[in-house]
């Protein structure tokens, strides 16, 4: 099988949390001979996404952190979205990201759709909430948006905490990130 390449997007507004911990975690055991990329959205700061999908030029080709991010993504096999858990969601940053697939999508020369197509999308998260259940809606925003990609679904692996780490002294958490790639 071809070396995997993971690309790890942090997507909280703080560093050294909860979310980067769980996901450096689960990172340990990766499969033998990976390699791991890690990005911290705040690093690489996008401008609001503008939808030009429809305006004449539609969208250009992207810049600056755009390009970065874009690259690293395309570059991957394996894409990890490592987001908190914000109002039930992903986190700003990381929303915004994803709202940036929409251009790539429509930009000329990228070939987003096809080159996302078999890449496998994951999901990291932490929150502050005792009910993993209301993490859904940051679920079903990775999944759907995997499906809509024709990429693989990893899952999402959720771990526990408020004040940075928390989610160390969530035992159940640190079993499942353990076991989260393999
Ligand atoms: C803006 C904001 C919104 C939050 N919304 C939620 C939420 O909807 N549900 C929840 O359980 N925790 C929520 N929390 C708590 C964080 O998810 C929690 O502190 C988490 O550990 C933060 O991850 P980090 O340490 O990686 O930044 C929120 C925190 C912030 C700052």
């Amino acid at each position: 099988m071809a070396t995997r390449s993971f690309l790890f997007l942090l997507g909280s507004s703080r560093a050294d949390g909860n979310t980067e911990a769980l996901a450096r975690l689960a990172a340990e055991q990766l499969p033998a001979g990976s390699r791991q990329r890690w990005l911290h959205l705040r690093d690489l700061p996008l401008p609001d996404f503008e939808d030009l999908r429809h305006a004449d030029g539609g969208h250009p080709a992207p810049e600056g952190p755009a390009a970065t991010l874009l690259e690293a993504t395309l570059a991957a096999t394996d894409v990890v979205i490592a987001s908190p858990l914000y109002w039930y969601a992903v986190s700003t940053s990381t929303k915004r990201y994803l709202d940036h697939w929409s251009g790539w999508l429509e930009a000329p020369g990228i070939d987003f759709e096809q080159r996302m197509a078999g890449k496998t999308l994951w999901g990291v998260t932490a929150l502050a909430d005792d009910d993993p259940a209301v993490a859904e809606p940051l679920a079903g925003t990775l999944r759907a948006s995997a499906q809509y990609l024709r990429m693989r679904w990893g899952g999402v692996l959720l771990g526990n905490g408020s004040k940075p780490g928390d989610v160390l002294s969530d035992s159940a958490a640190v079993s499942r990130a353990a076991a989260f790639f393999s």
